[in-house]
């Protein structure tokens, strides 16, 4: 079996980061989201991963290499636009061939792993062409949603409805055999645009193609919004082993789950886990946590940052409370000390203060 990740897109619903890097490279617990679907592949015996890559592509690229730090052997699928979820299918096909393959959303992260939905679906004996897993919401009107017939069967599948069919969204997770290249071919592009892997997956039930699902166990989270994922942040920083590689001083203390990353170093400071400070990073006269990611080559002093996630090089200085915040690299956030008191900002497009 392949593997089939997507890491392009827009990004809009993250921006500004999304203006200058990739989404699917933010880090969940300093670690960037795409590998942890890469990950997951590995652990499930799947190593030919094509990667699917947008105006963002060289940065993954940079980031991934060839696969093979993380176990995986990947080809690099380039898409002119984003022009839709199937249409990544479409520009897959070579690279696919006739093998059945997993698709995962290099944005969305899901806690149990793909080990034993990939199993099922390899061992299956109904000659379904697709496997979809469902996860159980309370606003399905976000998402592509799932409407169970009387015999417990997909039979229609619908795409951000405003009157939803179930609370039953579709996961980021595919599994799919070779008959989903006539699908995709054979469908139009939707009212926005877009190739909608929805109207794919319809097509394979309406020419008589069984599509099996299973509800998810477990979390599943799409982490292309702020809020989601600082939730994201916070369930797999709960995960971590704590461990110091870093120096932390006598005058400071870290409660529970914490990692302090090499070189990292934490003076007259508390870190209350669950929490993370990435190498080289300098924590000064500072409180942490809990579920905070501070990433590599960052300085934070007199500050408390609490439930926020921090990426490299920035720099949080005298600032009392920052919670429930997205920090991009080389981002500054002081006190100056500057009569008259006042904000003084430069922000990006899109950027967003709460005050
Ligand atoms: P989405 O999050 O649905 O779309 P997006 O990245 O354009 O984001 P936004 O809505 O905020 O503008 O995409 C899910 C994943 O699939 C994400 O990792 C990006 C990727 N993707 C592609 O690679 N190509 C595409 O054509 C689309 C639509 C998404």
């Amino acid at each position: 079996m392949k593997g089939l990740i997507l890491s392009g897109g827009a990004g809009t619903r993250l921006r500004p980061i999304t203006h200058t890097s990739a989404k699917q490279l933010v880090p969940i617990a300093n670690k960037p989201i795409l590998f942890y679907g890469i990950e997951d592949m590995v652990v499930a015996g799947i190593t030919d991963i094509g990667i699917v890559i947008g105006e963002t592509g060289d940065e993954i690229r940079a980031a991934v290499g060839d696969g093979s730090a993380l176990g995986a052997s990947v080809t690099y699928l380039p898409q002119e636009a984003p022009l839709g979820l199937a249409h990544c299918v479409l520009i897959a096909q070579e690279f696919l061939g006739d093998d059945a393959f997993v698709m995962y959303l290099g944005d969305n992260m899901l806690e149990q792993g793909l080990t034993e939905f990939v199993e099922r679906f390899d061992d299956r004996t109904d000659g379904a062409a697709a496997q979809i897993l469902l996860a159980e919401v309370d606003d399905p009107r976000q998402f592509g949603v799932a409407e169970l017939g009387p015999d417990g069967e997909v039979v229609r599948l619908v795409e951000k409805p405003s009157v939803p069919p179930s609370n039953l969204a579709l996961v980021g997770v595919y599994l799919f055999d070779r008959h989903i290249h006539d699908a995709v071919r054979a469908i139009e592009p939707s009212p926005r645009g877009e190739l909608e892997i929805t109207d794919a997956i319809q097509w394979l039930i309406d020419a008589g193609h069984r599509v099996r699902h299973e509800v998810l166990a477990g979390w599943w989270i799409d982490t292309g919004k702020k809020d989601p994922l600082l939730d994201c942040n916070r369930l797999v920083l709960e995960t971590l082993e704590p461990a110091v590689h870093g120096s932390v001083d006598g005058e400071s203390r870290l409660d529970g789950r914490v990692v302090i990353e090499v070189g990292a170093s934490v003076v007259r400071s508390t870190v209350r886990g669950p929490a993370i400070i990435g190498a080289g990073t300098v924590v000064a006269d500072s409180y942490i946590g809990p579920f905070t990611s501070i990433a590599a080559g960052c300085e934070v002093v007199e500050a408390e940052i609490e439930h926020s996630v921090v990426l490299e090089g920035s720099r949080i200085a005298g600032v009392e409370r920052v919670v429930d915040s997205l920090i991009g690299r080389d981002a500054s956030v002081e006190r100056s000390g500057v009569r008259p008191k006042a904000l003084r900002l430069m922000l990006g497009d899109h950027s967003r203060v709460e005050v």
